[in-house]
């Protein structure tokens, strides 16, 4: 009976995961999505703690254990969740990627132990330790191998690119260092392969040779990525860590642990991919580095690209407040300058003047997927008013002033026209669309991908310098006089 309802509860587990999974698609719902997924776990974790019982039919026991390190768990994960700022989301998110992937390799580590010391009584052990061996079976070691390596690899890198993200540790790579891990990632491939073929006598020793591998090649494996590329990396280990968990699903025989597994793996995956489309980069390169980072940067200086032309804030203001319709498009800078309720504030004051206001959301705007969308949502920025590419780019014909935030690159021309360029065949905002354009950022330089932008010297485009919070404080405020 106890089983029974045990197997509905990992039911509910899985279908919520998926349902909560869909749900986080959309802005509307991510948030009720959320709760519901986390509403399965519970009721998965509970089920197991409570209606697990093993072949002799005991239970788990030890609940001062698995209680006490709930509730620790519970009260670090929401105090982080609480007090943690929009801009430190991608290294939380890594942090606690790295906590999954520790786990998993954890559970390789303790069931590799099980089986080695439970496959025998210790005399027979020490008199022969072969025949103890081969009483592993060789799927099985495949597995706990297989999370151990994933699991080890994804929580050294997710560290690492915690350390890089919050500036505690510094990008560091030596001539060769790809082909450096290619053989270290060769050798732990090998003596896995050894192991499960051959059994060898040591082998504690080769688990443990491979474990302190696994966590030298996760390390060296993020180092050299530069530290703007981190969201793709993050989001790769991600995926690995789904990969790890799923193998302690197949040890286990638990099918939420297999499907939780598997859904991380694979929605991971997918974001990766898109990531690495919507910047028009391959993952090779992304993990190998062209641009970003401060690694390297495409263009050194400003090229002589002719002049630009700089508008007031009260010409801003004016125009803004004539028009039909105004296009924000917000971009890192805004994120930076933590501009978003200012920015909210702007829109409401152009629309009590009646001007239509909508913001042009481009999908690797800002430095995390959803970053936009994150920031807008916090400063209650309708969701209505977010347009996808490629419903923004329909709309800029019908727009007559664009309000370009500290974006640079999603809005950069030479993405359709530079086939030199490295961000050649990214889509961009076609802000050239609409009728003005005013670009608000602190100077000329270049953002992320260290390359000019001709837009900014176009006829239709006006610069209006200086930090969006600031601008966009004294904007509202010459609103309120025209
Ligand atoms: P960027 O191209 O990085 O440009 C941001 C601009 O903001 C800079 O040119 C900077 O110019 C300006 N800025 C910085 N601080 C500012 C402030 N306080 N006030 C006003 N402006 C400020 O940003 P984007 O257009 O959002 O493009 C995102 C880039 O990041 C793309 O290349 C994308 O591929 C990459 N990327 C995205 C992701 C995801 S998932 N979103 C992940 C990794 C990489 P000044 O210094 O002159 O002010």
């Amino acid at each position: 009976m106890e089983g029974n309802i045990l197997i509905l509860c990992y039911l509910i587990g899985s279908v919520t995961f998926i349902l909560g999974l869909k749900m986080l698609s959309n802005p509307a719902t991510a948030r009720k999505g959320n709760l519901i997924a986390a509403a399965g776990m519970t009721i998965a974790i509970f089920g197991t703690i409570f209606l697990y019982q093993d072949e002799e039919g005991s239970k788990l026991g030890n609940y001062p254990w698995i209680f006490g390190g709930l509730v620790i768990g519970t009260v670090i994960g929401t105090l982080a969740a609480r007090k943690v700022k929009m801009t430190a989301m991608p290294e939380m998110v890594s942090l606690f990627n790295g906590m999954g992937g520790a786990c998993a390799a954890l559970i390789s580590i303790v069931e590799f132990n099980h089986l080695v010391h439970g496959a025998g009584d210790a005399g027979v052990y020490a008199a022969d330790p072969s025949l103890l061996f081969y009483e592993l079976n060789g799927s099985t070691l495949l597995i706990i191998l297989l999370g151990l390596i994933i699991g080890s690899v994804s929580f050294a890198g997710s560290i690492i690119a915690w350390g890089k993200l919050n500036g505690k540790i510094k990008d560091f790579s030596f001539n060769g260092q790809h082909i450096f891990n290619l053989a270290l990632l060769g050798i732990i491939v090998v003596l896995a392969g050894y192991m499960i073929i051959t059994r060898p006598d040591q082998m504690i020793l080769y688990f443990y040779v491979i474990f302190a591998l696994s966590l030298l090649y996760g390390t060296f494996f993020v180092f050299p990525i530069g530290g703007a590329d981190m969201p793709v990396v993050i989001s790769l280990l991600n995926s690995f860590t789904g990969v790890a968990a799923a193998c302690g699903g197949f040890l286990y025989d638990n099918k939420v642990m297999l499907t939780g597994g598997i859904l991380v793996g694979a929605a991971g995956t997918l974001l990766t991919i898109l990531m690495c489309k919507a910047m028009n980069r391959s993952l090779k390169n992304v993990l190998i580095g062209s641009f970003g980072g401060g690694t390297k940067s495409v263009a050194s200086g400003p090229k002589d690209q002719g002049h630009y032309k700089e508008i007031s804030l009260s010409d801003a203001a004016m125009i803004m407040s004539y028009a039909n319709k105004v296009m924000i498009v917000p971009g890192y800078g805004l994120a930076v300058a933590q501009a978003q309720h200012i920015c909210h504030e702007l829109e409401s004051m152009l629309n009590e003047k009646g001007v239509d206001v909508k913001y042009a959301i481009h999908p690797v705007a800002g430095r995390m997927p959803g970053h936009m969308n994150v920031l807008l949502a916090e400063a209650d920025v309708s969701y209505e008013k977010l347009l996808e590419m490629e419903n923004a780019n329909d709309e800029f014909k019908t727009t007559d002033v664009v309000l370009i935030l500290g974006a640079n690159d999603v809005v950069n021309p030479a993405a359709k026209t530079d086939t030199d360029s490295p961000i050649y065949g990214m889509p961009i905002l076609e802000v050239e669309l609409a009728k003005n354009v005013i670009v608000n950022k602190r100077s000329m330089k270049p953002g992320y991908a260290g390359i000019e932008n001709d837009l900014f010297f176009r006829p239709k485009t006006s610069m209006l310098f200086g930090d969006a919070k600031k601008v966009l404080q004294d904007l509202v405020s010459e609103l309120k006089n025209v």
